[in-house]
């Protein structure tokens, strides 16, 4: 059930199986004798300089995956210099991430019907010290997950015969939870109005209009995630964000929606080379990465593969993963024979 709650798409899974096609079918052009002994990986985006060039996506309920998970991501992302991006559906305070983090974080928003909650919760992200907001726009309605519906998952769990016989066959992450306690959404627990985080809720009372309130009360760097369509990006650089989020939530919500990395040129041919944008969906290697700022983003986030590392290993699973990453981006960089991470570009796709 909890991989399937990690790993699964909407519908079909088609969405985000084509992410992966697409990427794969992205070559890079391999390059010799630009001596490549010293290569940096490092990177500045919105004015913030980070060691890599990609940071941890948002992902609710990272805890159930297993305890300490978006505690364990902090402490990665403080210890490399990339950005945690935590959800409002963490199982962490928002407060308590960008501690864990030093700082390292950047909050996501998710927006209900109830302005004040929505509002309390920016609030309390620019008092803890944020100066990143990503806007999650792509969720309006709930979308039909096949996978979790299947299991019977829910957030609270509801424990029936079916998922008593799926814990039973997992002993060890169900002796671990019970030892460490079922995780809830924290930022609504900690809520002064008693919101309560419903997984069906609809988001879709959000539109321009609430962007431009947002983007009045938020002095921040302010990024809209979710975008996968052309127009929309020209609408929002005109809106006044600070960037835009090409992604289409790891197909999770449009069972049709076309691979982000394949949106993600045309956007930035429409916005213009310099305009920030970053991106996720698909990512699941090194070449991944270059392939998607080959493509024309500024900066990636990664998404299902750090709670892949979670689910398999735990804090040491999340450091390994890491490491090779890191490892596998410079050896990528030498054979595309680029030494500095911003000096990739669509030259460098075959
Ligand atoms: C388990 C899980 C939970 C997620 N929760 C959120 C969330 O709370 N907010 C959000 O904006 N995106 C959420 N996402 C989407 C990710 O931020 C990201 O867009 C997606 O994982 C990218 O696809 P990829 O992981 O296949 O690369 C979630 C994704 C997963 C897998």
């Amino acid at each position: 059930m909890m991989f399937d709650f990690i790993d699964g798409g909407t519908g079909f899974d088609i969405a985000q199986d084509e992410n992966h096609k697409s990427f794969q079918s992205i070559a890079l052009k391999s390059r010799i004798l630009r001596n490549v002994e010293n290569i940096s990986t490092e990177t500045s985006f919105l004015s913030h300089e980070y060691g890599v060039p990609y940071g941890i996506a948002p992902m609710g309920m990272c805890n159930l995956i297993s305890p300490k998970a978006d505690e364990f991501i902090s402490i990665e992302a403080c210890k490399r210099n990339l950005p945690h991006c935590v959800s409002t559906a963490a199982s962490t305070t928002l407060e308590q991430t960008f501690k864990d983090a030093n700082g390292n974080a950047w909050f996501q928003l998710y927006a209900g019907s109830d302005d004040s909650v929505t509002f309390e919760l920016l609030d309390r992200a620019r008092e803890a010290g944020f100066q990143h907001l990503v806007f999650t726009v792509d969720t309006p309605r709930h979308s039909r997950r096949t996978r979790d519906l299947t299991n019977g998952f829910s957030v609270p769990l509801k424990i029936g015969p079916r998922q008593f016989f799926d814990f039973a066959r997992h002993p060890v992450w169900t002796i671990r939870m019970l030892m460490a306690g079922a995780p809830t959404p924290m930022n609504y627990k900690t809520s002064s109005n008693g919101a309560k985080f419903i997984r069906s809720d609809s988001r879709g009372a959000s539109d321009w209009d609430f962007l431009d309130r947002l983007r009045k009360r938020w002095n921040g760097h302010l990024l809209v995630k979710g975008v996968n369509c052309v127009d929309d990006a020209v609408k929002l650089k005109n809106a006044g964000v600070d960037g835009i989020y090409v992604s289409n939530h790891g197909g999770r919500q449009l069972d049709s929606a076309r691979p982000a990395i394949d949106v993600l040129p045309d956007i930035r041919e429409a916005i213009g080379e310099t305009f920030p944008i970053v991106f996720d969906s698909g990512i699941r290697s090194a070449d991944d990465v270059i392939r998607a700022l080959a493509k024309g983003a500024d900066f990636v986030l990664i998404g299902r593969p750090i709670l892949y590392a979670l689910g398999a290993g735990g804090k040491n699973g999340l450091t390994v993963f890491l490491n090779r990453l890191d490892e596998d981006l410079k050896s990528v960089m030498a054979q595309i024979g680029v030494t500095n991470i911003g000096a990739v570009n669509r030259q460098n796709i075959s």
